[in-house]
Protein backbone atom coordinates (compact mmCIF):
# COMPACT_ATOMS: atom_id res chain seq x y z
CA UNK A 1 0.00 0.00 0.00
CA UNK A 2 1.15 3.43 -0.81
CA UNK A 3 0.11 6.08 2.00
CA UNK A 4 0.70 9.52 1.73
CA UNK A 5 4.20 9.76 4.54
CA UNK A 6 2.23 12.27 5.99
CA UNK A 7 -1.17 10.57 6.81
CA UNK A 8 -2.33 11.07 10.56
CA UNK A 9 -6.26 10.42 12.23
CA UNK A 10 -8.47 13.95 11.88
CA UNK A 11 -6.15 14.44 8.73
CA UNK A 12 -9.02 15.65 6.02
CA UNK A 13 -6.90 15.32 3.26
CA UNK A 14 -4.64 12.53 2.34
CA UNK A 15 -3.48 9.81 -1.08
CA UNK A 16 -3.47 6.32 -1.44
CA UNK A 17 -2.75 4.04 -3.95
CA UNK A 18 -4.03 6.22 -6.68
CA UNK A 19 -7.06 8.27 -4.91
CA UNK A 20 -7.19 11.14 -3.45
CA UNK A 21 -9.32 11.44 -0.19
CA UNK A 22 -11.02 14.86 0.83
CA UNK A 23 -13.41 15.39 3.62
CA UNK A 24 -16.23 17.37 1.96
CA UNK A 25 -16.65 21.07 3.42
CA UNK A 26 -19.78 21.56 1.86
CA UNK A 27 -21.31 18.75 4.23
CA UNK A 28 -19.88 19.89 7.69
CA UNK A 29 -20.79 20.34 10.50
CA UNK A 30 -23.73 17.43 9.89
CA UNK A 31 -22.07 15.20 8.35
CA UNK A 32 -18.41 13.97 7.87
CA UNK A 33 -18.30 12.58 4.41
CA UNK A 34 -15.02 11.05 2.95
CA UNK A 35 -14.77 12.54 -1.11
CA UNK A 36 -12.58 8.91 -2.85
CA UNK A 37 -11.28 10.89 -5.69
CA UNK A 38 -9.33 9.31 -8.39
CA UNK A 39 -9.31 11.82 -12.21
CA UNK A 40 -8.25 15.37 -12.05
CA UNK A 41 -12.15 16.05 -13.49
CA UNK A 42 -12.94 14.97 -10.06
CA UNK A 43 -10.30 16.99 -8.40
CA UNK A 44 -11.10 20.42 -10.53
CA UNK A 45 -15.19 19.71 -9.45
CA UNK A 46 -14.21 19.60 -5.89
CA UNK A 47 -12.11 23.14 -5.98
CA UNK A 48 -14.82 24.55 -7.52
CA UNK A 49 -17.76 23.51 -5.60
CA UNK A 50 -15.62 23.99 -2.34
CA UNK A 51 -15.97 20.73 -1.41
CA UNK A 52 -12.23 21.61 -0.17
CA UNK A 53 -11.59 24.78 0.08
CA UNK A 54 -9.16 27.21 1.75
CA UNK A 55 -5.78 28.52 0.13
CA UNK A 56 -3.66 25.93 1.23
CA UNK A 57 -6.03 22.91 1.00
CA UNK A 58 -6.68 23.48 -2.71
CA UNK A 59 -2.97 23.60 -3.45
CA UNK A 60 -2.25 20.50 -1.74
CA UNK A 61 -5.30 18.93 -3.60
CA UNK A 62 -4.58 20.72 -6.86
CA UNK A 63 -0.92 19.02 -6.31
CA UNK A 64 -2.44 15.07 -6.23
CA UNK A 65 -4.61 16.13 -9.02
CA UNK A 66 -1.99 16.35 -11.42
CA UNK A 67 -0.74 13.40 -10.03
CA UNK A 68 -4.27 11.36 -10.34
CA UNK A 69 -4.68 13.38 -14.48
CA UNK A 70 -0.85 11.64 -15.23
CA UNK A 71 -2.05 7.91 -13.20
CA UNK A 72 -5.61 7.83 -15.45
CA UNK A 73 -3.75 9.00 -19.17
CA UNK A 74 -3.42 5.56 -18.86
CA UNK A 75 -0.39 5.08 -21.01
CA UNK A 76 3.08 3.25 -21.02
CA UNK A 77 4.23 6.20 -23.30
CA UNK A 78 5.98 9.07 -21.30
CA UNK A 79 5.15 11.65 -23.64
CA UNK A 80 1.81 10.90 -23.08
CA UNK A 81 2.15 11.41 -19.42
CA UNK A 82 3.72 14.26 -19.29
CA UNK A 83 0.78 15.81 -22.03
CA UNK A 84 -1.72 14.68 -19.81
CA UNK A 85 -0.59 15.80 -16.61
CA UNK A 86 -0.03 19.41 -18.65
CA UNK A 87 -3.60 19.56 -18.77
CA UNK A 88 -4.15 18.67 -15.43
CA UNK A 89 -2.31 21.50 -14.20
CA UNK A 90 -4.25 24.10 -16.66
CA UNK A 91 -7.76 22.62 -15.50
CA UNK A 92 -7.14 22.13 -11.83
CA UNK A 93 -5.53 26.18 -12.53
CA UNK A 94 -8.39 27.39 -13.82
CA UNK A 95 -11.09 26.28 -11.03
CA UNK A 96 -10.22 29.38 -8.59
CA UNK A 97 -8.26 32.47 -9.56
CA UNK A 98 -7.64 33.83 -6.07
CA UNK A 99 -5.79 31.61 -3.83
CA UNK A 100 -1.49 32.09 -4.66
CA UNK A 101 -1.02 28.77 -2.98
CA UNK A 102 -2.64 26.64 -5.52
CA UNK A 103 -0.53 27.92 -8.53
CA UNK A 104 2.62 27.96 -6.27
CA UNK A 105 2.14 24.28 -6.05
CA UNK A 106 1.03 23.53 -9.74
CA UNK A 107 3.80 25.54 -10.29
CA UNK A 108 5.95 23.29 -8.42
CA UNK A 109 4.42 19.83 -10.32
CA UNK A 110 5.09 21.75 -13.77
CA UNK A 111 8.70 22.21 -12.79
CA UNK A 112 8.81 18.80 -12.42
CA UNK A 113 7.53 18.29 -16.11
CA UNK A 114 10.22 19.71 -17.02
CA UNK A 115 12.93 17.45 -15.69
CA UNK A 116 13.92 14.66 -15.98
CA UNK A 117 12.87 14.11 -20.19
CA UNK A 118 14.43 10.49 -20.54
CA UNK A 119 12.19 9.31 -17.72
CA UNK A 120 10.05 5.74 -18.19
CA UNK A 121 5.94 6.43 -17.24
CA UNK A 122 6.73 4.67 -14.01
CA UNK A 123 9.63 6.87 -12.94
CA UNK A 124 7.55 10.30 -13.99
CA UNK A 125 4.51 9.22 -11.80
CA UNK A 126 6.66 8.49 -9.20
CA UNK A 127 8.55 11.95 -9.45
CA UNK A 128 5.17 13.50 -9.75
CA UNK A 129 4.10 11.85 -6.47
CA UNK A 130 6.48 12.55 -4.67
CA UNK A 131 6.60 16.33 -4.98
CA UNK A 132 2.92 16.03 -4.17
CA UNK A 133 3.73 14.52 -1.24
CA UNK A 134 6.63 17.41 -0.48
CA UNK A 135 3.85 20.51 -1.30
CA UNK A 136 1.48 18.73 1.54
CA UNK A 137 4.41 18.14 3.95
CA UNK A 138 5.92 21.49 2.89
CA UNK A 139 2.42 22.86 3.79
CA UNK A 140 2.22 21.24 7.07
CA UNK A 141 6.01 21.88 8.66
CA UNK A 142 5.33 25.62 7.29
CA UNK A 143 2.29 26.22 9.51
CA UNK A 144 3.79 24.31 12.40
CA UNK A 145 6.42 27.28 12.53
CA UNK A 146 3.73 29.88 11.27
CA UNK A 147 1.85 29.10 14.48
CA UNK A 148 4.32 29.43 16.62
CA UNK A 149 5.25 32.73 15.53
CA UNK A 150 2.09 33.72 16.63
CA UNK A 151 2.45 33.13 19.87
CA UNK A 152 3.85 36.46 20.70
CA UNK A 153 0.54 38.02 18.94
CA UNK A 154 -1.79 36.60 21.86
CA UNK A 155 -1.84 37.06 25.53
CA UNK A 156 -3.32 35.50 28.50
CA UNK A 157 -7.17 34.75 28.23
CA UNK A 158 -6.84 37.30 24.86
CA UNK A 159 -9.81 37.55 22.79
CA UNK A 160 -10.13 37.84 19.08
CA UNK A 161 -12.38 38.01 16.35
CA UNK A 162 -12.14 36.12 13.13
CA UNK A 163 -13.48 35.87 10.00
CA UNK A 164 -13.79 33.04 7.44
CA UNK A 165 -11.80 29.84 8.21
CA UNK A 166 -8.27 29.09 8.29
CA UNK A 167 -8.13 26.19 10.69
CA UNK A 168 -6.77 22.73 9.73
CA UNK A 169 -9.68 22.15 7.19
CA UNK A 170 -8.39 24.85 5.36
CA UNK A 171 -4.31 24.79 5.87
CA UNK A 172 -3.97 21.07 7.02
CA UNK A 173 -3.31 20.00 10.39
CA UNK A 174 -1.93 23.10 12.08
CA UNK A 175 -3.87 25.72 9.88
CA UNK A 176 -3.11 29.60 10.07
CA UNK A 177 -4.91 32.22 11.85
CA UNK A 178 -6.99 29.94 13.58
CA UNK A 179 -4.53 27.41 13.84
CA UNK A 180 -2.41 30.12 16.15
CA UNK A 181 -5.84 30.59 18.26
CA UNK A 182 -5.63 26.94 18.23
CA UNK A 183 -1.95 26.95 19.45
CA UNK A 184 -2.80 29.49 22.22
CA UNK A 185 -5.24 27.20 23.34
CA UNK A 186 -2.62 24.28 23.40
CA UNK A 187 -0.51 26.40 25.43
CA UNK A 188 -3.07 27.02 28.29
CA UNK A 189 -3.72 30.88 27.16
CA UNK A 190 -7.48 30.23 27.38
CA UNK A 191 -8.04 32.16 24.30
CA UNK A 192 -11.47 33.06 23.56
CA UNK A 193 -12.19 33.47 19.87
CA UNK A 194 -15.71 35.63 18.54
CA UNK A 195 -16.22 33.91 14.84
CA UNK A 196 -18.07 35.70 12.09
CA UNK A 197 -20.58 33.60 10.75
CA UNK A 198 -19.02 34.21 7.01
CA UNK A 199 -22.14 34.68 4.79
CA UNK A 200 -22.68 33.50 1.95
CA UNK A 201 -21.38 29.92 2.48
CA UNK A 202 -21.06 30.06 6.19
CA UNK A 203 -17.26 28.91 6.70
CA UNK A 204 -17.32 30.38 10.31
CA UNK A 205 -20.29 29.45 11.46
CA UNK A 206 -19.94 25.40 9.88
CA UNK A 207 -16.19 25.03 9.78
CA UNK A 208 -14.64 27.35 12.35
CA UNK A 209 -17.11 26.69 15.06
CA UNK A 210 -16.66 22.83 14.13
CA UNK A 211 -13.10 22.97 14.50
CA UNK A 212 -12.86 25.21 17.94
CA UNK A 213 -15.87 23.03 19.04
CA UNK A 214 -13.68 19.97 18.49
CA UNK A 215 -10.30 21.70 19.76
CA UNK A 216 -11.98 22.55 22.74
CA UNK A 217 -11.36 26.46 22.17
CA UNK A 218 -13.86 28.91 23.94
CA UNK A 219 -15.65 30.64 21.01
CA UNK A 220 -18.84 32.70 20.55
CA UNK A 221 -20.18 33.06 17.56
CA UNK A 222 -21.68 36.08 15.78
CA UNK A 223 -23.49 37.15 12.35
CA UNK A 224 -21.00 39.29 10.47
CA UNK A 225 -22.71 42.21 11.12
CA UNK A 226 -21.95 42.21 15.09
CA UNK A 227 -18.35 42.13 14.58
CA UNK A 228 -17.55 46.16 14.89
CA UNK A 229 -20.29 45.94 17.70
CA UNK A 230 -18.22 43.61 19.64
CA UNK A 231 -15.02 45.97 19.19
CA UNK A 232 -17.20 48.64 20.22
CA UNK A 233 -18.33 47.31 22.98
CA UNK A 234 -14.14 46.66 24.32
CA UNK A 235 -15.13 42.81 24.32
CA UNK A 236 -12.29 42.08 21.50
CA UNK A 237 -8.43 42.40 21.69
CA UNK A 238 -7.18 41.30 18.45
CA UNK A 239 -8.57 40.33 14.07
CA UNK A 240 -6.77 37.38 13.00
CA UNK A 241 -7.71 36.53 9.54
CA UNK A 242 -5.84 34.12 7.13
CA UNK A 243 -5.06 35.56 3.53
CA UNK A 244 -5.69 33.97 -0.51
CA UNK A 245 -2.86 36.09 -2.21
CA UNK A 246 -0.77 38.66 -0.58
CA UNK A 247 0.79 41.21 -3.04
CA UNK A 248 4.28 42.63 -2.76
CA UNK A 249 3.18 45.53 -0.38
CA UNK A 250 1.22 43.83 1.93
CA UNK A 251 -2.35 43.87 0.53
CA UNK A 252 -4.17 41.13 1.00
CA UNK A 253 -6.79 39.10 -0.15
CA UNK A 254 -9.30 37.26 2.03
CA UNK A 255 -12.60 35.62 2.31
CA UNK A 256 -15.10 38.61 1.25
CA UNK A 257 -15.93 40.69 4.37
CA UNK A 258 -12.50 40.82 6.07
CA UNK A 259 -11.55 44.21 4.60
CA UNK A 260 -14.90 45.36 6.78
CA UNK A 261 -13.44 43.71 9.58
CA UNK A 262 -9.83 45.92 9.21
CA UNK A 263 -11.75 48.64 8.86
CA UNK A 264 -13.93 48.79 11.90
CA UNK A 265 -10.54 46.93 13.70
CA UNK A 266 -8.78 50.34 12.46
CA UNK A 267 -12.04 52.52 13.83
CA UNK A 268 -11.63 51.09 17.45
CA UNK A 269 -7.70 50.84 17.71
CA UNK A 270 -7.66 47.38 17.81
CA UNK A 271 -4.84 45.44 15.52
CA UNK A 272 -5.79 43.45 12.26
CA UNK A 273 -3.25 40.94 11.66
CA UNK A 274 -3.20 38.47 8.37
CA UNK A 275 -1.33 34.62 9.11
CA UNK A 276 -0.34 33.40 5.82
CA UNK A 277 2.93 31.65 4.87
CA UNK A 278 5.29 33.10 2.27
CA UNK A 279 3.66 30.38 -0.33
CA UNK A 280 0.48 32.90 -0.18
CA UNK A 281 2.67 35.80 -1.22
CA UNK A 282 2.75 37.18 -4.77
CA UNK A 283 6.36 38.72 -5.69
CA UNK A 284 4.93 39.75 -9.21
CA UNK A 285 1.28 41.46 -7.75
CA UNK A 286 2.22 44.58 -6.82
CA UNK A 287 -0.85 45.35 -4.98
CA UNK A 288 -4.28 44.14 -4.09
CA UNK A 289 -5.58 46.08 -7.14
CA UNK A 290 -3.66 43.43 -9.38
CA UNK A 291 -5.26 40.88 -7.52
CA UNK A 292 -7.90 38.62 -9.54
CA UNK A 293 -11.06 38.20 -7.74
CA UNK A 294 -13.15 34.86 -7.99
CA UNK A 295 -17.02 35.81 -8.06
CA UNK A 296 -19.33 33.19 -7.62
CA UNK A 297 -22.94 31.98 -8.36
CA UNK A 298 -25.84 34.68 -7.17
CA UNK A 299 -27.35 31.90 -5.64
CA UNK A 300 -24.90 31.64 -3.39
CA UNK A 301 -26.84 35.05 -1.93
CA UNK A 302 -30.21 34.10 -2.84
CA UNK A 303 -29.71 31.17 -0.57
CA UNK A 304 -28.65 30.28 2.60
CA UNK A 305 -27.95 26.80 2.86
CA UNK A 306 -29.97 25.46 0.48
CA UNK A 307 -33.03 27.78 1.67
CA UNK A 308 -34.28 31.01 -0.42
CA UNK A 309 -33.93 33.72 1.37
CA UNK A 310 -34.37 36.67 -1.68
CA UNK A 311 -36.79 36.96 -4.37
CA UNK A 312 -35.53 34.06 -6.76
CA UNK A 313 -34.26 36.53 -9.51
CA UNK A 314 -32.80 39.29 -6.91
CA UNK A 315 -29.94 40.65 -8.78
CA UNK A 316 -26.89 39.93 -6.88
CA UNK A 317 -23.34 40.77 -6.40
CA UNK A 318 -20.77 38.23 -5.41
CA UNK A 319 -17.12 38.74 -5.35
CA UNK A 320 -15.29 35.62 -2.59
CA UNK A 321 -13.15 37.78 -1.78
CA UNK A 322 -11.87 41.18 -1.00
CA UNK A 323 -8.59 43.07 -0.29
CA UNK A 324 -7.18 44.65 2.76
CA UNK A 325 -4.83 47.45 2.04
CA UNK A 326 -1.73 46.74 4.14
CA UNK A 327 -2.07 50.22 5.83
CA UNK A 328 -4.90 48.30 7.95
CA UNK A 329 -2.53 45.27 8.55
CA UNK A 330 -0.56 45.60 11.74
CA UNK A 331 1.38 42.73 11.04
CA UNK A 332 1.80 39.43 8.84
CA UNK A 333 2.27 36.31 10.55
CA UNK A 334 4.43 33.90 8.64
CA UNK A 335 6.33 31.07 9.02
CA UNK A 336 9.85 33.17 9.19
CA UNK A 337 8.23 35.71 12.30
CA UNK A 338 5.76 38.31 12.37
CA UNK A 339 6.02 41.01 9.60
CA UNK A 340 5.69 44.62 10.48
CA UNK A 341 5.03 47.28 7.84
CA UNK A 342 6.28 48.71 5.77
CA UNK A 343 5.70 45.01 3.44
CA UNK A 344 7.24 45.86 1.03
CA UNK A 345 10.35 45.69 2.78
CA UNK A 346 9.52 43.18 4.99
CA UNK A 347 8.59 41.02 3.34
CA UNK A 348 11.94 41.20 1.10
CA UNK A 349 13.83 40.60 4.26
CA UNK A 350 13.58 37.32 5.26
O1 LIG B 1 -13.66 30.57 -0.49
P1 LIG B 1 -12.80 29.89 0.53
O2 LIG B 1 -13.58 29.24 1.61
O3 LIG B 1 -11.78 28.99 -0.10
O4 LIG B 1 -11.99 31.09 1.20
C1 LIG B 1 -10.96 30.78 2.10
C2 LIG B 1 -10.46 31.94 2.86
O5 LIG B 1 -10.80 33.06 2.58
C3 LIG B 1 -9.46 31.65 3.92
O6 LIG B 1 -9.50 32.65 4.91
C4 LIG B 1 -8.07 31.64 3.30
O7 LIG B 1 -7.95 30.62 2.35
C5 LIG B 1 -6.96 31.59 4.26
S1 LIG B 1 -6.77 30.06 5.15
C6 LIG B 1 -5.57 29.16 4.31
Amino acid sequence: MSTTPLREPGDSIYYEDGVLFLLDQTLLPTSEVLLELDTHDQVVDAIRRLAVRGAMAIGVAGAYGVVLGAISAGSSEPGVVRRAARVAIQEIGASRPTARNLFWALERMDAVLQRGASDTTTELIARLRGEADAVALDTIETNRSLVECGQELIGEGAVAITHCNSGPLAALRYGTAVGVLMEAHRRGKSPHVYVDETRPLLQGSRLTAWELGRAGVAYTLICDGMAADVMRAGKADLVITGADRIAANGDSANKIGTYGLALAAHAHDIPFYIAAPFSTVDPACPGGDAITIEERDPDEVRYCAGAPVAPPSAPVYNPAFDVTPAGLIAGIVTEHGVLRPPYTESLLER
